[in-house]
């Protein structure tokens, strides 16, 4: 995992996981939530039987809705303040994982119908390839996996890493917190390269912004 990555993690570890979730109690984004589970629901054409683990899970909205819906559902993070936020919530369950550097087949017995990763910027392109890779070895024949990255495209201000991953560090003004986080930023063709030979687009659309453009959303098949 990336240096950038492991930084971030340690600014949630160090208070940064208490304020993300007291803003996130201050302003719920209720009907950004209701439109990704909506969107979640309909990639799954409502079956039940699914199996879905979230990477990441941050405060558990998503993987909340889901169970309350019906899905069986495991709500993953490595932050221990996340880790006891979706447990305030009610996440029946709920696992401390590490995807860039826990082996899924250690924490998992299973392979899952569909993986989500939604809103981590805070991955360069080598996590992003690892990710890619630990969520085709995770997912089961014809599984699927739904991600988001920031766009490029709206980042004219971002600087460049050696391994060509454009980002930079900042604080959010939405959702501030006391120390700068690492927010990366990828055009479409960079998500095409990265996930070469493992998936297959679903669906793809861009959303967010006043130019509904800030995030890329993709759903992905894994390839045989
Ligand atoms: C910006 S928050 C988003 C949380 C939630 N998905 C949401 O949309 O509100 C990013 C989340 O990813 C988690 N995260 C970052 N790197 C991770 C890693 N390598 N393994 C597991 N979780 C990670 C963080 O702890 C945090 O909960």
């Amino acid at each position: 995992m990336s240096v950038h990555n492991m930084k971030t993690i340690g600014m949630y570890n160090s208070g940064g996981a208490c304020e993300y979730i007291n803003q996130n109690k201050i302003e719920p984004e209720t009907e950004k939530w209701q439109r990704l589970f909506n969107y979640v629901e309909n990639q799954l054409h409502n079956d039940k039987s699914k199996r879905v683990i979230e990477f990441g899970s941050g405060c558990g909205q998503l993987a909340l809705m889901l169970q309350s819906a019906g899905y069986d559902v495991i709500a993953t993070d490595v932050v221990d303040t996340f880790l006891d936020e979706l447990n305030r919530v009610g996440i029946n369950k709920i696992k401390k994982y590490n995807f860039l550097s826990d082996e899924y087949d250690d924490t998992f017995n299973f392979k899952a119908d569909l993986i989500v990763s939604w809103r981590n910027p805070h991955l360069d392109m080598d996590d992003v390839k690892k990710l890619f890779n630990v969520a085709y070895n995770g997912l089961s024949d014809n599984g699927l996996l739904i991600i988001n990255f920031q766009n490029a495209d709206v980042h004219s201000e971002a600087e460049i890493l050696p391994n060509g991953t454009k980002y930079n560090y900042k604080i959010l003004e939405d959702k501030q917190t006391k120390e700068k986080r690492f927010f990366a930023y990828f055009s479409k063709e960079d998500i095409d390269n990265l996930m070469k030979d493992l998936f297959e687009i679903v669906e793809y659309h861009n959303e967010g912004g006043k130019e509904q453009k800030n995030w890329h959303v993709l759903t992905l098949r894994k390839t045989k």
